[in-house]
């Protein structure tokens, strides 16, 4: 007769989690940075005119748009990252979908399952209203499926779209001006399995580890609120210095039990929630410039994606490092750090392990 135990074992993975292909994208129209505040203000212009019955209609269009859009836009990534894995999609078993915006019943993840044609006993997750820092949470869930499933292969998809969040300006809050000029909309899609099978699959990083930290009495610094008016945002002008000061705690919890030490020896990927937040991070740690190379370059790109972010700048990293004939998927590097930030004010921390290239 088998026991519990036995049964226990059978079920979990032996290896760790391990990221196996990575798909991103982004809406084809674009409006520049340059033409934005015309663009805006132009858009904007009569808000203030209209009353709340047109506010609330005004509303349910843009929740249908996002209903519609958000699973749409998670598609075209997650079909490129089952295209780079190499198996059939009939083998993904468990979905994580993750969007701010297009909240309904059911949610993207069912949307999502049928725009991919998944099977019926896909086990979904749907988190919603996360913020930026969704994306470490979205691996931190992915790596806990699969390393305690055995055979599990996880579609995990950030969806972000800033049609809800689209606000006239105000000089009272300056502050949501600040997010309407930094956020833009883009889906990344990751797959997630452990033991991996090396003569279809090709791995690119492992999840070591994930941690998530309260900074306490700051859960006003980024904050959002759903209303009539669609997704109100604030933020505190000191977000850049309240990251920059707590980051290091983070560090060395997340290291300890490696051994590292030194910042400049990993490979980094860090939410770019603004440009100010980079420049601090990068002068409180004393990082050389080239290590938030890719998360700038994502940022200039694309703007703040919110949760899709940090997996472009993980698929900008491994595919400049393939390019520039580094030996691993990480710079070269063996270790390296991702992190994500969200209202809470919370600090996801990741740490990853790359993979030789040849
Ligand atoms: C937005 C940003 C890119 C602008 O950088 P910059 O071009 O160097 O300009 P500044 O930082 O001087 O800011 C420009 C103006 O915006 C104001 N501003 C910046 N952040 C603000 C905030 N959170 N709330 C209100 N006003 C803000 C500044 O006070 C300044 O106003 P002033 O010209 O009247 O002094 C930069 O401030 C940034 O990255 N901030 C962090 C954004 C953030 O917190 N993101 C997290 C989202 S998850």
């Amino acid at each position: 007769m088998v026991t519990v135990e036995e049964i226990r074992k059978a079920q979990r993975a032996r290896g760790t989690a391990t990221v196996l292909a990575i798909g991103t994208a982004i809406p084809s129209n674009c409006v520049y940075q340059a033409d934005f505040p015309d663009f805006y203000f132009r858009m904007t212009n009569s808000e203030h005119l209209v009353d709340l019955k047109r506010k609330f209609k005004r509303m349910y269009v843009r929740q249908d748009i996002s209903v519609v859009e958000v699973p749409r836009l998670g598609k075209e990534p997650a079909t490129k990252a089952i295209k780079e894995w190499g198996q059939p999609k009939s083998n993904i078993t468990h979905l994580i979908f993750c969007a701010t915006s297009g909240i309904d019943m059911p949610g993207a993840d069912y949307q999502l399952t049928k725009l991919l044609g998944l099977g019926p006993f896909v086990k979904r997750l749907m988190m919603y209203q996360l913020g930026c820092f969704a994306c470490g949470t979205v691996l931190h869930m992915a790596k806990d499926f699969a390393e305690n499933n055995a055979g599990a292969q996880v579609l995990a998809v950030c969806s972000e779209m800033t049609t809800i969040n689209c606000r006239g300006p105000s000089e009272a809050h300056s502050d949501s001006m600040v997010g309407q000029v930094l956020f833009g909309d883009g889906a990344s899609d990751v797959i997630v399995g452990a033991d991996p099978d090396t003569s279809v699959e090709c791995p690119l990083f492992e999840i070591v580890s994930a941690g998530q930290t309260i900074v306490p009495n700051f859960e006003g610094a980024v904050q959002g609120q759903l209303r009539e008016v669609g997704l109100t945002f604030h933020l505190w002008k000191d977000v850049p210095s309240l990251v920059s000061n707590n980051i290091e705690k983070c560090l060395m919890e997340a290291f300890a039990p490696i051994g590292i030490k030194d910042w400049n020896s990993l490979f980094w990927i860090t939410h770019p929630g603004g440009r100010a937040i980079l420049d601090q991070i990068e002068a409180k740690l004393g990082l050389k410039e080239e290590k938030l190379r890719a998360s700038r370059h994502v940022l200039s790109e694309y703007g703040n994606m919110s949760s899709a972010t940090v997996l472009f700048i993980l698929d900008e990293m491994r595919k400049k490092s393939l390019e520039e004939g580094k030996n691993r998927t990480g710079e070269g590097l063996d270790w390296g750090v991702l992190f994500s930030f969200r209202p809470g004010f919370t600090i996801e921390t990741v740490v990853l392990h790359s993979i030789a290239t040849y």
